[in-house]
């Protein structure tokens, strides 16, 4: 029998990741949540260049409090062209959401491989951005990857459901489909959450009045993100909210039954095009367990619990007063 929840000690998970507004969501709900143990988080380019997703997740850690281990994965495809998402998440990659010069040296800093061969247990690899920087490691020492990574979830693809990207793909896949191509060989035990599932992850505006009606700094800070991508979901999909995509892998996390599997063989399109990035089934494809249901409500209550009360609660002592207002 599984012990309680709240006996079971933390897992301890490593998060790529390419801040981002909804990476953003997913990096507090995890810093959040006393099940996850956050051994690390690697820093990928993807919804912006790395420069700025580095300074994004500093940021993130400083509002948050938490002193998290950095690396820098990925800072370009493996082969493609760089393409980033300003459209989506805007030139700093945090919306309208004030921070601070992105610095243009990230040298001498940790890579996911290296990150991993730190760790003196297995993790749980959370992807949340193109798989480049796992690719990467798997090329530079995939043994060690291996040994490390027992569990691999990734907010990646789609099956079903319609891209984001083209009308086939989805934007992390298609970044980098020949990454993604290498991961899928490499065999590592991969769970998919995909469109299939996260286009139904949308926050409505009325789950963000909350933070645009608090005076909290945190509060405001994080409305001006996501208000941001609710005016790109309604100006290109005419939603009446933003899918925060990448909450999903992390709430499956804490809250196994929001998802539901199956395992299905996948291979990803490597040409040009439409269809560049686009992940399908086929009988001679990787086995992957590829997330095919969710349930929001558990979701949705983590975010209201851990997510949007911490961002509302005023700052308790004189430094998170000062820290907070910065
Ligand atoms: O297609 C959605 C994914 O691409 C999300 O991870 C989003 O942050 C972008 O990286
Ligand atoms: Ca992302």
């Amino acid at each position: 029998m599984n012990a309680p929840a709240a006996s079971r000690s933390p897992l301890p998970i490593l998060i790529d990741t390419d801040p981002g507004i909804d990476d953003t969501m997913a990096l507090l709900l995890a810093l959040a949540s006393p099940e996850l143990d956050v051994r690390g988080v690697s820093v990928s380019y993807g919804n912006t260049v790395v420069e700025n997703a580095y300074r994004n997740t500093v940021e993130i850690m400083r509002r948050a409090r938490k002193r998290i281990t950095l690396g820098v994965g990925a800072r370009r495809p493996l082969k493609r062209p760089l393409v980033v998402a300003s459209e989506t998440h805007g030139e700093s990659g945090l919306g309208y959401a004030e921070v601070p010069p992105a610095g243009v040296i990230l040298d001498f800093v940790k890579s996911l491989d290296r990150l991993l061969a730190d760790q003196s247990q297995p993790v749980t690899l959370v992807t949340l951005g193109p798989v480049t920087s796992l690719a990467l490691a798997l090329r530079r020492d995939a043994e060690l990857v291996r040994a490390k990574v027992p569990r691999h979830i990734a907010m990646i693809g789609n099956v079903a459901a319609r891209g984001n990207t083209t009308r086939y793909a989805e934007f992390n896949a298609w970044c980098d489909p020949e990454a993604l191509d290498e991961v899928l060989r490499a065999g590592l035990p991969t769970e998919m959450v995909g469109l299939d599932v996260t286009r139904q992850m949308v926050l409505v505006p009325n789950e963000l009045t909350r933070l645009a009606h608090s005076g909290a700094p945190q509060a405001r800070w994080l409305h001006d993100a996501l208000r941001f991508y609710l005016e790109f979901h309604k100006r290109e999909e005419g939603l009446d909210g933003c899918i925060v995509n990448d909450v999903l892998p992390i709430a499956a996390l804490v809250k196994p039954n929001a998802l539901g599997f199956e395992e299905q063989r996948l291979v990803v399109d490597l040409e040009d095009g439409e269809r560049r990035g686009r992940t399908r089934v086929d009988p001679g494809g990787t086995p992957v367990k590829v997330a095919t249901q969710v349930d929001l409500a558990p979701v949705r209550s983590l975010l209201s619990e851990r997510v949007f009360r911490w961002a509302v609660r005023k700052a308790a002592t004189p430094i998170e007063r000062e820290e907070a207002s910065v």
